[in-house]
């Protein structure tokens, strides 16, 4: 059976980007293009992205990075099979730029729409690089999102457990700041946190050993702040309040992963190899993809983690997600609306 090509855009945080990929499921599928402008700039002075600026930023930027996307593909509007955009959850004056602009696309050159949940193209980027069969356990770790869910075809999804309060990125953003650090906090955390000791300050392990598979990040934020806020506090002690930080978070990690594969396993048909794949921006970080790692094979799952620049926000997962929509059917119409929230539990409701 033949490919498909879908052009990707995402729009729906502080990256502007267009993909064209090329494929079919289960995967793995071939990158044509995937072109992503950060924001980076526009928004650190303030410390945090700023929706006004973010959704000016994409009206400026969208017209050249999708002109960029084909372009650099080789591919012509002709040769494409649908046209996908990222519809949802997200910041609501980006994901209306990058929706409006796919749907006067589609419209233009005569193509199909796909409205892309976010989370759901953050699912299924392990079958984009992997291949991956479904079933599979997903933990997604993101700015906005800490969710362990099992995956079990598109738009199926069980859900296992999800934070109580903060996502894990954001913890990782806020423990940032609070160390002085730049937006985004994830990557400058985890660059500091390799200069330091991360048993130096016993910091809280929330909901270890709890049954089910939640989460809990804001009383690690908590007693982050009470150390850096106090005046014995140096700057010299930074790195390894960052460790610290690091090795609680990867510890909470581990253990909530371990309830949900042991949950996964029971549920799941004996001849099914397990695989856990780790998906969303906090994925990029090289401690806590060993530690998954390591902490899956002890339960004898296998592990999938798409390279770091597939982990945080693109639009090659965007495309993906519409190449696996296409060849089921599963179009939408111009009338498809934006959605700041939009649960991957609801999906699987429609
Ligand atoms: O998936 P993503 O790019 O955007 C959302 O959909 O939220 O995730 C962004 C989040 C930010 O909170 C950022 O600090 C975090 O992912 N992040 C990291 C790393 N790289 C990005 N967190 C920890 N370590 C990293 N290397
Ligand atoms: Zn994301």
């Amino acid at each position: 059976m033949r490919a498909f090509t879908v052009l990707g855009i995402e729009t729906s945080c502080d990256e502007t980007a267009a993909a064209v990929v090329r494929g079919r499921a289960p995967g793995p599928g071939k990158i044509l293009s995937n072109i992503v402008l950060s924001q980076l700039e526009e928004h650190a002075p303030f410390g945090g992205v700023v929706p006004e600026i973010a959704a000016r930023a994409h009206v400026e930027a969208i017209d050249t990075i999708i002109e960029e996307a084909l372009a650099e593909a080789d591919v012509s509007p002709d040769e494409l099979d649908a046209v996908a955009a990222t519809a949802g959850p997200g910041l609501i004056g980006g994901v209306m730029v990058g929706l409006t602009t796919a749907k006067a696309l589609a419209l233009a050159w005569d193509k199909p729409l796909i409205a892309i949940n976010h989370l759901e193209a953050h699912a299924l980027t392990a079958r984009l690089t992997g291949g991956v069969e479904f079933p599979y356990l997903l933990l997604l770790i993101s700015g906005g999102h800490c969710q362990l869910l099992a995956i079990e075809g598109v738009g199926q999804f069980r859900l296992y457990g999800t934070t109580i309060d903060d996502a894990v990125g954001e913890a990782f953003d806020k423990a940032a700041k609070l160390l002085g650090l730049p937006y985004p906090g994830g990557p400058n955390i985890e660059a500091l946190a390799r200069k330091g000791d991360p048993k130096r300050y016993a910091l809280p392990r929330p909901m270890l050993g709890r049954a089910g598979a939640d989460f809990s990040f804001s009383g690690l934020k908590t007693a982050v702040r009470q150390i850096a806020q106090h005046p014995d506090f140096e700057s010299s002690d930074r790195a390894d309040l960052a460790a610290s930080f690091q090795a609680a978070v990867i510890e909470s990690l581990c253990d909530r992963v371990q309830s949900a594969m042991q949950s996964f396993r029971a549920e799941m048909n004996a001849d099914v190899d397990p695989v856990l794949v780790v998906a969303g921006g906090v994925a990029a970080n090289a401690a806590i993809r060993t530690a998954l790692t390591e902490k899956a094979g002890s339960l004898s799952f296998h592990t999938v983690i798409a390279p770091p620049q597939l982990c945080t926000d693109n639009a090659a997962m965007v495309a993906w997600g519409g190449i696996e929509r296409t060849q089921l059917g599963m179009f939408d119409g111009l009338a498809t609306g934006p959605k700041a929230r939009w649960p991957l539990a609801s999906l699987s409701a429609s």
